[in-house]
């Protein structure tokens, strides 16, 4: 099944609305864009740094410059958009005045990978526009507003991962550039012997986060009484997506170096798409106090510290980190 017929499908059996449908079909649009150029990498002349900074004072890529302009000029053209997010915007975009959407998005995600020919990805979240006048506020809610998400791994695969919160479904782009369902509805595993971390910070953690990792280091003979494997590409949609696929724990936790700034990700372009997600998984997601989906956001490009993935083991880590 081709992803405008699973569209249709959801218009039928869960009135997902058609302009919804719309903005989804004009984000894959722009993604095969994206891709076309990912794939080309040298040839693109799509490597190596833009030579500026975007708002969170981070050095862009060429190529999360040319996946942001991408995916502006797309989805201003869409009628249902009315505004737009991106990481790599200081403010939001105006789009059309009578467009019911707003689109959130992280336009190149995993960019320290891009050089290196690793997986890398774009990150989406859509949210009702509220009515009146269209302002940084308009923005502001919460993971569970979203009416949908998703995202677009260039990998091995390029693969299409989408949720209008009734589950899950994964498509894999085939020979005719066309997104085509590969699964529906997957189930992450409650349970893993699988965690990813960057654990050259590991001095700068807070202390819940010290014996939790110190217990699946110690393996069998440890607390856990399992052995547990590692993995870390640096690359969100490449980790969220082996989750999806396999299980597994990923966080990106909070730690001492600046206490102002909690965690690395980003709530809006990275945690609430990818927790709605793994939600609709089954599995869970949280900050370490709190369900991700629940923050009440303050600011576009907030930071969160992000724990997700098999929910037996994000519920371990969360409680641990209960009695500091
Ligand atoms: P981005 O490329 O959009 O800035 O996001 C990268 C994020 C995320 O994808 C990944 O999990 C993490 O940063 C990697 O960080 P480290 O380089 O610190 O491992
Ligand atoms: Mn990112
Ligand atoms: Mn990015």
């Amino acid at each position: 099944m081709l992803l405008n017929d699973y569209l249709q499908q959801q218009q039928q059996d869960h009135s997902v609305p058609s302009s919804l449908t719309d903005v989804l079909l004009s984000i894959s649009q722009a993604c095969l864009h994206i891709n076309q150029a990912v794939r080309l990498g040298a040839l693109g002349n799509i490597l190596g740094s833009a030579h500026t900074g975007n708002v969170q004072g981070e050095e862009q890529k060429k190529l999360d410059v040319l996946a942001n302009q991408i995916l502006i000029n797309t989805l201003t053209s869409q009628p249902a958009v009315a505004g737009l997010a991106s990481e790599e915007e200081e403010s939001f975009v105006r789009a059309n005045q009578h467009g019911e959407y707003l689109v959130l998005f992280d336009p190149l995600d995993g960019s320290s990978n891009i050089d290196v020919n690793i997986s890398i990805g774009t990150i989406f979240s859509i949210l009702r526009k509220p009515a009146g006048e269209l302002n940084t506020e308009s923005f502001l809610q919460s993971g569970r507003q979203q009416v949908a998400s998703g995202y677009v791994l260039y990998g091995p695969q390029t693969i299409l991962v989408l949720t209008v919160k009734h589950g899950v479904a994964m498509f894999t782009l085939n020979q005719d550039n066309k997104f085509q369902l590969t699964q529906d509805k997957p189930i992450i595993p409650v349970q893993t012997a699988e965690f990813a971390i960057n654990m050259s910070n590991q001095r700068h953690w807070q202390a819940p986060m010290q014996e939790y990792i110190a217990e699946l280091l110690a393996g069998k003979t440890g607390k856990r009484g399992k052995d547990f494997n590692m993995r870390w590409v640096a690359s969100m949609v490449a980790e969220v997506h082996r989750i999806l696929v396999r299980g597994g724990l990923f966080t990106y936790p909070q730690d001492q170096r600046d206490p102002s700034k909690p965690g690395k990700l980003r709530l809006m372009y990275e945690a609430n798409p990818m927790s709605l997600l793994v939600e609709q998984a089954q599995g869970a997601a949280t900050n370490t106090q709190q369900n991700i989906l629940d923050i009440q956001p303050t600011g576009l490009h907030q930071r969160v510290a992000v724990v997700l993935g098999s929910k037996e083991e994000v519920d371990y880590l969360t409680a641990k980190h209960q009695h500091i």
